[in-house]
């Protein structure tokens, strides 16, 4: 059986070990906080279970997926694995500090990405003696349903590496796109985040209400979600992190975030829960 490693239960630990054990993969998943694991894999008993309930899969099929999500107690469980991917928190420290220890126990011929969303990947790669097979796998939330994986190449990946990780990703069910420069911000959120922020700008001058900029955007760009409610589910504090880091990479104003966003993170409302934040301004 194939067998890959996940680093990280949380969102996105949790959603791609699921959807990988869906697709047949052993998943071996680590997590520094022990109950993390325990409760993404209670999580993905429930969805499996809704699955048979809905007709979807058969209760064996569900009991099998099951199985082969193993949690992890010692790193050397990860010494069969032919790829890891890393989602832990956003802090480069951490990452590199974990892509240290996989390179002390993974197969030599062991793929290592990273799920980061913002941070360097030639940087996370130096962490490890083998940085050509070192590159980013940017997943979308929910992990299990999005269709985009972002492969994204660190100074020194190779092309091996690359088509890997591109075989990898079809196998999970995904599509992707290769990001041939380790740019913040990758490509979708390099288009992501002046959107987001044209969208508060207008807001915050009063050019229309938060209704009707998500309204024009879903129905005159063809969106399925508007800009207001897109930035709010995918957390406001998340935003202004992602912004913040692009604006200090590029020292350009497109990336500098709005002062609307600034206030209602430092007022604790951080989006996530109802789409709606922006409504309510
Ligand atoms: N949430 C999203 O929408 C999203 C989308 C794409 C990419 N990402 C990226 O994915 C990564 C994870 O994001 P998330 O939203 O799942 O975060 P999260 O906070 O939900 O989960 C992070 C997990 O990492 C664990 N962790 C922390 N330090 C660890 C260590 N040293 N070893 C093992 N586990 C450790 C935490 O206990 C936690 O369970 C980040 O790099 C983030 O930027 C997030």
């Amino acid at each position: 059986m194939r067998r890959i490693g996940v680093i990280g239960a949380g969102t996105m630990g949790s959603g791609i070990a699921y959807l990988a054990a869906l697709q047949g993969f052993e998943v071996v998943q680590y997590d520094a906080m022990p109950q993390a694991v325990e409760k993404a894999h209670q999580a993905a008993a429930s969805r499996l279970q809704k699955s048979v309930a809905g007709g979807k899969m058969s209760a064996d099929q569900a009991d099998a997926a099951l199985k082969r999500l193993i949690e992890a107690h010692d790193w050397q469980q990860f010494s069969d694995v032919e790829a890891v991917i890393e989602a832990v928190v956003e802090v480069i420290d951490v990452k590199e500090q974990v892509f240290r220890q996989l390179d002390e126990v993974l197969p030599e011929s062991a793929l290592l990405a990273t799920n980061t969303s913002s941070l360097s990947i030639t940087e996370i790669a130096k962490a490890t003696r083998r940085p050509q097979q070192v590159l980013g796998m940017h997943f979308f939330n929910p992990a299990p349903v999005m269709k985009l994986v972002e492969i994204v190449r660190g100074e020194e990946t190779s092309d091996a590496a690359v088509g890997q990780a591109q075989e990898l990703a079809k196998e999970l069910g995904k599509e992707t796109i290769v990001v041939q420069k380790d740019t913040p911000g990758f490509v979708v959120n390099r288009v992501l985040m002046p959107l987001f922020i044209e969208a508060m700008r207008m807001l915050e001058e009063g050019v229309a209400s938060a209704e009707d900029i998500d309204k024009g955007v879903r129905l005159g760009l063809n969106h399925p979600m508007g800009p207001l409610t897109l930035a709010d589910f995918t957390g406001l504090d998340i935003d202004l992190n992602v912004m913040d880091y692009m604006f200090d990479e590029f020292h350009d104003d497109r990336f500098a975030a709005p002062l609307v966003l600034r206030r209602l993170v430092r007022a604790g409302h951080l989006g996530k829960k109802t789409g709606r934040g922006f409504y309510r301004y």
